[in-house]
């Protein structure tokens, strides 16, 4: 499987021949200026919430690429108001099966609507079941009592958390977090992309090693395999 950073909190993962895209906010973040969104592959689209610094590139992607978009309910009117003709709507609930495996939308502590203020439904977390490996996205969430169940559902190999604090849980939280989880490998988005996320990265993946964990920072455009 392979992962590939995009800035923020954007990534695709590569599982069973498919190509999956998360949050994409590529065009706006000036970090992630050397990206490219015409030459992205993607066939699925995961958003995990309104939020511009997670949708900004969805509809232009998901046209230029065809992708099946992946969201809240909420989410996946919008962007058939916007022109974006596949799009799966959901909520927090049972197993969802597509042609690479299979998903659930998990709880998420935080807020979603969409850049012009209205309201976009609940965020989400995605737990994802595939043939190669079980992985989770949490999405922008605070760490929540919730995580504990994940282990009933995935045996991860890897999570994809939110660390820059401030507006989702800091590296403290996030280390918590992969307890709950019983995940031994992740990957840290959400940091370092404006002032109040700003964190300390090698501070950050000592706390991960010494709670015997680890912590990948991928470079912006930089992918690594799981
Ligand atoms: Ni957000
Ligand atoms: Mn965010």
């Amino acid at each position: 499987m392979k992962f590939t950073f995009y800035g923020h909190a954007s990534f695709s993962i590569e599982v069973t021949g498919k190509t999956l895209l998360f949050d994409p906010f590529i065009t706006p973040n000036p970090e992630a200026k050397s990206i490219d969104i015409n030459s992205l592959k993607a066939d699925y689209i995961f958003l995990s919430h309104g939020h511009g610094d997670h949708i900004a590139d969805a509809v232009a992607i998901a046209k230029n690429t065809g992708a099946l978009c992946v969201g809240a309910a909420e989410v996946a009117g919008w962007l058939g108001k916007n022109g974006v003709e596949k799009a799966h709507g959901m909520n927090h609930g049972g197993f969802i099966n597509f042609d690479f495996g299979r998903v659930k939308g998990v709880n998420a502590i935080h807020s979603s609507s969409f850049p012009d203020g209205s309201y976009a439904g609940n965020p989400l977390g995605f737990v994802f079941n595939t043939a190669e490996a079980d992985f989770y996205y949490s999405g922008d969430t605070a760490l929540t009592m919730d995580m504990q169940l994940i282990p009933i559902w995935a045996n991860l190999k890897f999570a994809v958390l939110p660390i820059g604090g401030n507006f989702t849980m800091d590296v403290a939280d996030a280390i918590k977090a992969a307890e709950f989880v019983k995940c031994d490998t992740i990957i840290g988005v959400h940091y370092n992309t404006f002032p109040p996320i700003a964190i300390d990265t090698t501070a950050a993946v000592k706390a991960f090693e010494k709670a015997g964990k680890k912590l990948l920072l991928p470079k912006i455009g930089e992918s690594v395999e799981l």
